[in-house]
Parts: structure tokens; sequence; C-alpha cells
């Protein structure tokens, strides 16, 4: 927290952070390991970034868990994965819940098996009260397939003469995506070096700043989030104006 408030205001602070957690199959690989145990250690390094921005008072935290290509991996670490999602909302619901912490997942969540699909329901239900930051996660998402669903919604109410094509702004169409309601992220972090979006939050990150860090998701701290937020206080935000 010291540097960030040293550098800035806390109404510069991001309203919404959306993390990109990549990297965990490399950090397992160079120390010799599967994968799998790359997953695992990721999960810890979900605790750090939600406590990161509770620290922060930042509001809104979005975190990408799983892509809708993410199904093209293997039948062992996609099982592996799905036993971790298990795990994390059965052993980390009750705590965040303490927190006052709100759980809402996007994604194509008919598509993950059904006892997952219960516990999501289960959290959401349990957490939907809380005020304190709102927890989303990605899991089967594919931003291209949200757009495409969002049309097939505006469709419907069309061919239904509930809408008027005319209507559908941009406004509109964002309140048909699974993100309505929610803020757009102000500051989009990708981590292991990678520098693409591989299909996250796709309309929403119009104008979203976006940070890469080198760090390995498994070993993702609190001091990288900061330091994210940090290098977010120095940009100069134009929306395709000028500046002041
Ligand atoms: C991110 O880590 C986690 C998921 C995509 C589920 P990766 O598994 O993509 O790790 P790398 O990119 O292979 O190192
Ligand atoms: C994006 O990472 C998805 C998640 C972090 C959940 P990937 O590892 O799947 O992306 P690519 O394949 O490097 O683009
Ligand atoms: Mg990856």
């Amino acid at each position: 927290m010291g540097i960030i408030q040293s550098k800035t205001s806390l109404s510069q602070v991001p309203e919404h952070v959306a993390i990109i957690m990549d990297g965990n199959g490399r950090w397992a690989t160079r120390r010799a390991m599967s994968r799998l145990k790359g997953h695992e250690q990721g999960a810890k390094a979900v605790r750090e970034a939600v406590k990161g921005c509770r620290e922060l008072e930042i509001p809104y935290l979005t975190l990408f868990a799983f892509s809708s290509e993410n199904w093209k991996r293997p039948e062992e670490e996609v099982n592996h994965l799905m036993g971790l999602f298990r795990f994390f909302i059965k052993r980390e619901m009750n705590e965040l819940n303490s927190v006052g912490v709100r759980v809402n997942f996007i994604g194509n969540i008919s598509r993950l098996p059904e006892d997952v699909q219960k516990l999501i329901e289960y959290a959401v239900d349990l957490t939907q009260n809380n005020s304190k930051l709102v927890l989303t996660i990605a899991l089967s998402y594919g931003g291209q397939e949200e757009i495409v669903n969002a049309a097939k919604r505006l469709a419907e109410k069309v061919k239904a003469g509930d809408l008027n094509p005319d209507d559908i702004c941009e406004e509109e169409f964002a309140s048909s995506l699974d993100t309505a309601g929610i803020p757009d992220p102000d500051l989009l972090i990708r981590t292991s070096g990678e520098k693409r979006l591989s299909n996250f939050l796709l309309w929403q990150s119009a104008y979203s700043e976006l940070v890469f860090l080198d760090v390995l998701w498994p070993d993702f701290r609190k001091n990288h989030l900061e330091q994210a937020v940090d290098e977010y206080c120095n940009r100069c935000r134009r929306y395709g104006a000028v500046s002041a």
C-alpha cells in the first residue's frame, strides 16, 4: 500500500481490476513438476489477489480462471482444474463470505460438471448480500462467445416485438453481456509475460489500461498487484479526447 499512497490519491485507484492468471504450466515445468502442480499453486495466488484488492479498497475484481478454449487441453488437465474449482469453492466460500465478498461467475457455466454448477449456485447464493468486493470468476468464458450470446438475446427480443433495432445502442448491448451491472475494467493485468487478451473481456476492455507482468501466476503476490496499480495510476486515460 505504501508505494501507492506515496504517488497517488485513493480516488485514482481503479474501481475494477481484471486479471488473466497465466503461467501455471511454465511455473511447474521450470521446476520439473507436472503442470497440475502449477495449477494447485495458482489457487494460492488467488487468495493474494483478493486480499490485495480488499486492502486497496478496490471494489471489483475479475479473474480469468478457465477459457472457452481451455477445453482443448488434455482431459487429465481439464479434470484436475475442475477438481481445483470444486475444492476452492468448498474451502474458500465461508471465509470470503465472512469478509464481505460477493462471488459472481461469468461464462458458459452449463458446460461445467453438474456438481460444480451446484457449488457455483451455492456460492452465489451464500454471498449475494455482500458488498465489500465483487469477485467475478470467468469459468468456461470466451469474449467472442459472450458477444454472440448477447446478439442472440437482443435478436430474440426484436423477434418477440419487445425491442426496436434502432434502440440497440452500446448501453443496451452491454446490458445483454454476462457482465451486466459490472463496470468495465479500468486495469487489466496479464501475468507470465504473454501480451495478448486470449479472448478475455473483449467488449469490456475497450478502454482498459493493460499491464503485462513477467511474474508467473503461482508467484503472484500483493506487491505485484500494487506494482500494476502503481503503473495504472501513472497512466493518462484520454478515451479518444485530448488531455486537459
Ligand atoms: C493459466 O496457466 C491457467 C489456465 C489457463 C487454466 P497456464 O496453464 O496457461 O500456464 P502456461 O501458460 O502453460 O504456463
Ligand atoms: C488464458 O490463458 C486463459 C486463462 C488464463 C484462464 P491461456 O494460456 O489459455 O492463453 P493462450 O493459449 O496462451 O493464448
Ligand atoms: Mg497459458
